[in-house]
């Protein structure tokens, strides 16, 4: 048996295995469309822990793993002995006595990294403050969907140098991607990624969106606020005004791009009304595809122990 796999940030895998689980989403996609029962996961089952709110994830998630013949079990930190300080590395043996393979969401990367370190199944980050490796995946998809493929566009991220922001990094290094970001000053993803990806020459960092959409074929933003920094909601609003997705912006990019954004989208903040809804079909495909690549990760996690 091989030794179990994590799935704490994209490049946890090779690009290899980033090529093979989108090769199985696009599969598993198509099986559901063709109302195909596929249940491999039969008899396993996921925890799934929340410090943060969810959508698309949880729901992804529980009814992902529901498809795949297996079962979801919520646990939410207030209503657990994890919220009462029971440490973190004796609810990772305790749950891997249970469960196929853990899903968190939280804030500390360094509270995954060490959930992963002491459980003995597959342990996924469902966002922390530092990633959000599960949306890159679904992003990519999309891409390969709306565009054919992502090595051969142009990619421009603007806005706030977050989680989202730090695993696109990510998947411009594993991919060699054609990649421009653009943020305030102060608010720049982590400093050793951007570092390394300037590495792969085909990377460009910017203050000004204007340059960073410059003939981009996707243009892609997130919230100005992440979950955890609603205090700072005032001053970050202020600083971001000039990073909106608007028609303005837009008109600097190739003619047929396409917009996206993982949501939830905060309308007339980082993107207007107007192109938010004149790109619905590629951001709620965005969405949708949460759930294919998902389904695709957790069958490649877990069977792969089998
Ligand atoms: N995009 C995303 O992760 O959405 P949720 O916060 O709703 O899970
Ligand atoms: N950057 C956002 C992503 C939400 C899916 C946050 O962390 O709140």
């Amino acid at each position: 048996m091989d030794s179990k796999r994590d799935f704490t940030k994209l490049r946890d895998i090779s690009r290899e295995e980033g090529q093979y689980l989108l090769e199985r989403a696009h599969f598993l996609k198509r099986l559901r469309k063709e109302g195909k029962p596929y249940k491999p996961l039969a008899d396993k089952s996921l925890a799934m822990i929340f410090e943060k709110a969810s959508t698309r994830t949880r729901a992804s998630f529980e009814i992902g793993m529901w498809e795949l013949g297996g079962y979801a079990m919520f646990l939410n930190t207030t209503e657990t002995q994890i919220g009462r300080g029971e440490p973190v590395k004796d609810t990772a043996r305790v749950l891997s006595r249970y469960v196929d393979a853990i899903m968190i969401r939280t804030y500390a990367q360094s509270l995954i990294e060490e959930l992963a370190l002491w459980s003995t199944v597959p342990l996924i980050n469902g966002l922390s403050d530092l990633y959000h490796p599960c949306q890159t995946l679904a992003d990519l998809l999309t891409i390969e969907e709306f565009k054919g493929a992502f090595e051969r566009i142009k990619i421009a991220y603007i806005g706030d140098g977050n989680n989202v922001a730090n695993s696109w990094l990510e998947a411009s290094i594993l991919f060699g991607l054609d990649f421009a970001i653009a943020t305030p000053e102060h608010y720049e993803p982590e400093t050793a990624l951007l570092a390394e990806a300037r590495e792969n020459g085909r990377f460009t960092f910017t203050h000004d969106p204007f340059d960073a959409v410059k003939d981009a074929d996707v243009v892609y933003t997130d919230v100005w606020v992440s979950m955890g920094q609603e205090k700072e909601q005032e001053e970050r609003v202020r600083v971001f005004d000039s990073y909106k997705i608007d028609e303005k912006l837009m008109k600097n990019a190739r003619k047929d791009a396409i917009v996206m954004h993982c949501l939830p989208a905060y309308r007339n903040k980082e993107i207007s009304d107007e192109i938010f809804e004149k790109h619905e079909k590629v951001i709620f495909a965005q969405a949708e595809n949460r759930l294919h690549c998902q389904k695709a990760l957790l069958e490649w996690l877990i069977l792969r122990q089998c």
